[in-house]
């Protein structure tokens, strides 16, 4: 029985498809690309013991060199601190880790998205384009409140974001 030229043509497709999929699986391993990594170890049940964990050192940090840098921990069911005001159009870095099981993060509007293996330590950097209310919100199934396991991110302009960081002096 001859086949419909039609689907000829998409056979091929289909065929072409394939190998340009190998030789991409083939190309990477030859040329050594590897997804990004960040391999960061972190004992997950002494979080709360840790240097950089701990409750009370959560939220912004800024480093001497000016970078920002902000802690967050990722537990049943929420992300801590539960908000953060940050300056748009500035890099910023996050770190996380998760204190239970494994999360996922994903800042809508920005390039943020990753999960939080226990065990691990997840950075991330990005910029905000502009000032807003943004959440901060779990994409990865954590358990009955994963729906609900979220928190708040609110931007503000980068002059004003260091007025107030100056008033408040430190860590917000
Ligand atoms: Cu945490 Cu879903």
């Amino acid at each position: 029985m001859p086949i419909d030229p039609l689907e000829k043509k998409w056979l091929a497709v289909a065929l072409g498809l394939i190998g340009v999929f190998l030789g991409a699986i083939f190309l990477s391993s030859v040329l050594g690309i590897k997804p990004p990594s960040h391999v960061e170890t972190i004992d997950s049940a002494r979080l709360h013991l840790s240097e950089e964990f701990a409750e009370d050192k959560l939220g912004v940090h800024i480093q001497p060199d000016g970078r920002i840098e902000v802690v967050i921990v990722a537990g049943r069911y929420g992300f801590y601190p539960r908000h953060l005001t940050l300056p748009a159009d500035t890099p910023i870095t996050f770190r996380f880790a998760s204190l239970d099981v494994l999360h996922g993060v994903h800042l809508p509007m920005t390039n943020l998205s990753t999960m939080i293996v226990p065990g691990y330590v997840a950075k991330v950097t990005t910029v905000f384009p502009k000032p807003g209310d943004y959440p901060l919100l779990c994409n990865e199934y954590c358990g009955l409140g994963h729906d609900y396991m979220w928190s708040k991110v609110t931007v503000v302009d980068k002059p004003t974001w260091e007025q107030q960081h100056a008033r408040e002096g430190g860590p917000s």
